[in-house]
């Protein structure tokens, strides 16, 4: 297929950026099409290790054309500051290899500092969802609510005051009632001015951009942040982001019709981790868990938080491979599981002493869901940098097809250490 759209198929943090890396190489053109700077990953390219968030990740790479697309939510300031960055690094960033979306929303000072009230007043009263406190979700409930700055009213001077009143309208009034200081339509103006030169230059019609790359046959790679649990529709709701993360949002987010999406690739980890608070069924609370997060290194790219861990959840991610339409997982992460006498994989749970084959949607339900789980027998043998099946314990390969088999969907690369060249392809995304 031409284009692939790579998504997380738990709740983030599935390894998608080595995947996505190691596919971009074959790609012409990679494309963010939703969140924001609530992202990240670190991708590490002859040795040297390139943090990004917001960038696409293309746009580390030579002659690639890096997008991000109208559902994106932009902080114009983390924006500058990773081209800055990246700068320093020898990465230069230019029009020529980025693009943005004229019609993809702006994240203000004002929405970082509203997720930030809100997680705190949230802390007292026990509701909080755990944040990354960019203010990812205030910009998308102000472009719900029509009255968001776009990357377009930066060009347009003449409008964007009455936008600004619009905005503060609401927004002062929000602050007015969580007892914070209001915000004077001058400092929001003195904002916008101050990143609108920089800004402008990557402005772009990206879905005329893309339909004229797809006609002439150029590979698109769509690269999705978070994962399919922590959607706004088909995620462990309230305890989400913002975005549709599932794949259909490649489309919306960009402006491609979803005809033209081609393979999608479900990153899954072997085990499953959450960061934040909500729902995990499969959550180990003792030393199993522990050795698993020190292992697999589980800690938030962005906040540093400690992840929560524990076994996979085939249930989970079956449903993912429903919502996203999957072809084919990325499993990565399978040398963390080395040396464990026996694993366990979730196939359902029980729910009022009734067995379950899915997650209800129902908050409640989802915290009181037991997980069903089946053994299986661990292997002693390191996997780490496998090449190849024969390189895997026969255990090692059942739990792989055992997964497999429980998702319904095949498994088409396998990833067995952070390194691009540690990895098992059974089927090339982009040649399927
Ligand atoms: P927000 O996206 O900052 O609004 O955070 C909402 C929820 O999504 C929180 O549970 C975050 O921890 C989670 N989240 C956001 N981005 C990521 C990510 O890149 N990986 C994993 N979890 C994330």
């Amino acid at each position: 297929m031409t284009n692939v759209v790579v998504v997380g198929s738990q709740w983030g943090d599935e390894g998608k950026g080595k995947i996505v890396d190691w596919l971009s190489e074959r790609a012409d053109i990679v494309v963010r099409f939703q969140g924001g700077h609530n992202a990240g990953h670190t991708l590490v390219i002859d040795g040297v290790s390139y943090k990004l968030s917001l960038l696409p990740s293309g746009v580390v790479r030579p002659g690639k054309l890096a997008v991000i697309g109208n559902g994106v939510v932009i902080d114009p300031h983390a924006l500058i500051a990773e081209i800055d960055k990246l700068g320093k690094q020898g990465v230069t960033i230019t029009p020529e290899n980025l693009r943005v979306a004229d019609n993809a929303t702006l994240i203000l000072s004002l929405h970082r500092e509203l997720d930030g009230f809100r997680e705190d007043a949230a802390s007292n009263s026990g509701t909080k969802i755990g944040t990354t406190r960019r203010g990812i979700g205030p910009a998308y409930e102000d472009k719900v609510g029509r009255r968001a700055i776009r990357v377009m009213d930066l060009a347009d001077l003449e409008t964007l005051p009455a936008k600004v009143d619009r905005l503060l309208t609401h927004h002062n009034a929000l602050r007015r009632g969580l007892g914070e200081p209001e915000i004077s339509h001058d400092a929001i103006m003195l904002e916008l001015s101050s990143v609108a030169d920089k800004v402008l230059p990557f402005m772009d019609t990206v879905w005329v951009l893309l339909d004229k790359a797809r006609r002439k046959g150029a590979r698109i790679l769509f690269e999705g942040a978070q994962g399919t649990l922590l959607d706004i529709d088909h995620g462990t709701y309230p305890f989400v982001t913002s975005s549709n993360t599932v794949a259909g949002q490649a489309a919306a987010g960009s402006g491609m019709g979803p005809g033209s999406l081609g393979y999608i690739l479900g990153i899954t980890k072997a085990y499953t981790t959450r960061v934040g608070e909500g729902p995990f069924p499969t959550e180990l609370h003792d030393e199993i868990g522990q050795f698993l997060g020190e292992r697999g290194h589980e800690f938030g790219t962005v906040t540093g938080r400690k992840r929560r861990c524990g076994w996979f959840d085939a249930a989970l991610v079956r449903q993912s491979v429903a919502a996203n339409g999957i072809t084919g997982i990325a499993l990565t992460k399978l040398d963390v599981l080395d040396g464990l006498d026996e694993l366990k994989i979730c196939v359902g749970y029980t729910l009022d002493g009734q067995q379950i084959d899915h997650l209800p949607a129902s908050q409640a339900q989802q915290a009181s869901a037991k997980p069903v789980y089946i053994t299986l027998e661990g292997w002693k043998e390191s996997t780490v940098g496998a090449r190849s099946w024969a390189d895997l314990p026969a255990q090692a390969i059942k739990y792989v097809r055992q997964v497999e088999e429980l998702i319904g969907a095949p498994v088409a690369l396998l990833s067995t250490s952070p390194e691009r060249d540690d990895t098992i392809l059974v089927t090339d995304p982009f040649e399927d």
